[in-house]
């Protein structure tokens, strides 16, 4: 069985949790998850994620606003997130970013409202969980202007692109992707990482790897996609296991 299994991204306030997320979590730590990182995408679930990490010990929260989510967002609500991120267990601001793919709201106003929150990681000193969706190049713009300590997660990006990346310092958080019969980005990516650099996660209840596709995703299914990681790089999936849990912790602070 394996062990230090540590979830970088999931979403454990999704309805599709709600008839039997305590039986679910509870369950974990036995089955040799070592930590989550539950990420809000707007106030509500930012807040979910902070109750939910005073239940579990093992539960780490990030607090923010999702481009997608930012529709909803109201003057007045970056304070809110700061107060959010104030919590002992809160351990970045994210998910934050851009999404050109659904652009449910404008670029200006997603760019405008991800540099709010990227400056006051800055300001409280954390880590941000970055979500890039077919925004590479204003993805690659803002971190290079502010290089913020973080993950770019559910990375889709180019080799070249990774690179750039983890030369600011950042980190590369892969899931399920990898694990998909087209996926060729990812897995050149896989390989590449520098191994002080890789996190794994599993955006749950999203993107969940083979051969669960069109199911629900859960931390549990950490070690299929590290397995795959662990195939591309010639060692083993506890070794990947052992230093993306270890590599988690130094980014989140977390003993
Ligand atoms: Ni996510």
């Amino acid at each position: 069985m394996y062990h230090n299994i540590f979830d970088s991204h999931a979403h454990y306030d999704d309805e599709q949790f709600n008839t039997d997320r305590d039986e679910l979590l509870s369950s974990f730590k036995e089955k040799g998850i070592s930590g989550v990182v539950c990420c809000g995408v707007n106030i509500e679930t930012s807040c979910f994620a902070v109750n939910l990490s005073h239940k579990y010990d093992f539960v780490y929260s990030a607090v923010g606003f999702h481009p997608l989510d930012n529709g909803e967002y109201r003057d007045g609500d970056l304070e809110k997130i700061k107060e959010l991120a104030q919590d002992e267990k809160c351990v970045a601001i994210g998910e934050i970013g851009l999404d050109y793919h659904y652009e449910k709201e404008s670029r200006d106003r997603q760019l405008m409202l991800l540099e709010k929150q990227i400056i006051l990681a800055k300001e409280l000193d954390l880590p941000v969980i970055f979500h890039d969706r077919e925004s590479h190049e204003d993805t690659l713009n803002i971190l290079k202007k502010y290089k913020p300590k973080g993950v770019v997660h559910c990375f889709s990006g180019s080799v070249e692109m990774a690179k750039e990346i983890v030369k600011w310092g950042m980190y590369i958080g892969l899931g399920g992707a990898v694990t998909f019969k087209n996926a060729v980005k990812p897995c050149e990516v896989a390989k590449f990482v520098p191994s002080d650099r890789l996190l794994i996660e599993t955006d749950a209840p999203y993107m969940t790897p083979v051969p669960f596709r069109g199911k629900r995703c859960d931390s549990l299914h950490i070690p299929y996609t590290a397995e795959k990681i662990a195939e591309l790089r010639g060692v083993t999936a506890q070794e990947i296991l052992n230093l993306t849990d270890k590599n988690a912790r130094n980014l989140f602070g977390i003993k």
